[in-house]
């Protein structure tokens, strides 16, 4: 069976975006991998973060995925900081990425924006960290969206020449699941901008616990176009916002493209919004009700973490114990967990 390792960052309630793009195919991965499942709050800090709001955002993104299916007993769920051999494997991989390497990562620039020289050291070498969350496991399928996937190449890069310098075949080749026409759901605002927790304007996204009428409201006022919807796929290019709720429609029904516009094709967007709302309110509505259940318990969600990490520790330490060894750390014994 294949291993899983996904990462999502505790940075608020997840949007439609993170849903279709991650969360849900995250589920999904379970019924035929083993799936490693990982709230990334050292990957959080990279950007400054108050302290009370990042812990009750790690148990909030933690209620979310167990709200979306993610099963903690069959597989395992919990946050970065409480495993301590990512941090450690991290290390050895900022020494062997190049700040060539670095230097080509187009999330950071969308990130760091005019303001280079502030941003934190973190958010630069970031995407070397990300690569040690997934080799530390010897994982090698990642779900993501669309725009991790630049991370991940970098991520091979990594493996390649930490392999190539010790001489090693030691990590492994990882392959990035990108699923779903809605790989990439954008703004309802914008249709040439991701939809994101941190787009200024609440209106841009949807939110998993969005009730109803918020749903309903925020998709009235998503941006549109004057033309009635195109009955083929092809009348979607030049069309960003069109092809956006066509594009959500599409992934909440398991179809395509097409076959939405086969059905709707023709409509106005008054008509089509009506049907999308309805989509939308049955899909997460459970969802939304699900997460405030597990909130409404915040030991029972710091239990399932507890559990996570001491099982995630157990599978990752004597892999980056074995790192360690080979790059010639001195192994004084008894003092570095998982070192025979
Ligand atoms: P982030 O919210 O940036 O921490 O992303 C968490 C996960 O959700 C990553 O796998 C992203 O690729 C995915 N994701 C975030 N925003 C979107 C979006 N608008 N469309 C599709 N996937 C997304
Ligand atoms: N960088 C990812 C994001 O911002 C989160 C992440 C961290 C991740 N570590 C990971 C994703 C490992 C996949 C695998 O969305």
């Amino acid at each position: 069976m294949q291993r899983i390792f996904s990462g999502i960052q505790p940075s608020g309630i997840p949007t439609l975006g993170n849903y279709l793009g991650a969360m849900r195919n995250w589920a999904a991965l379970q019924h035929d991998h083993e799936c490693i499942y990982c709230v990334v709050d050292l990957h959080a800090i990279t950007q400054w973060q108050e302290p009370a709001d990042l812990a009750r955002q790690t148990r909030e993104m933690a209620a979310s995925l167990l709200a979306c299916g993610i099963d903690p007993r069959a597989h395992i769920l919990f946050n970065q900081s409480a495993v301590p051999a990512h941090a450690r494997l991290g290390w050895i991989f900022y020494c062997v990425t190049r700040l060539g390497w670095l230097n080509r990562m187009t999330q950071f620039k969308d990130k760091a924006g005019k303001d280079r020289e502030n941003v934190s050291a973190g958010l630069y070498i970031y995407p070397s960290l990300m690569a040690a969350d997934i080799l530390a496991y010897h994982a090698t399928r990642v779900p993501v969206g669309e725009d991790q996937r630049q991370h991940l190449e970098l991520a091979n890069d990594i493996a390649q020449k930490f392999n190539h310098d010790y001489g090693v075949e030691f990590f492994p080749h990882i392959e990035p699941l990108i699923m779903g026409p809605a790989a990439r759901v954008m703004s309802l605002r914008d249709g040439t901008r991701k939809m994101s927790k941190s787009d200024a304007s609440d209106q841009s996204r949807i939110n998993l616990n969005d009730d109803a009428d918020m749903i309903a409201a925020k998709i009235r006022r998503a941006k549109t176009d004057a033309e009635p919807l195109p009955g083929e796929a092809e009348g979607l290019e030049g069309r960003p916002e069109a092809r956006n709720l066509v594009g959500i429609f599409a992934a909440l029904t398991d179809t395509d493209h097409a076959s939405v516009l086969r059905e709707h094709g023709g409509r106005g967007f008054g008509a089509f919004k009506e049907s999308l709302t309805a989509l939308l309110v049955e899909k997460l509505a459970p969802i939304a009700s699900e997460t405030t259940r597990w909130l409404n318990d915040p030991g029972a969600i710091e239990a399932v973490l507890r559990d996570g990490a001491a099982r995630a520790a157990a599978l990752c330490d004597p892999i980056v114990a074995e790192a360690e060894r080979l790059v010639g750390f001195l192994s004084v014994q008894g003092v570095k967990a998982g070192r025979a």
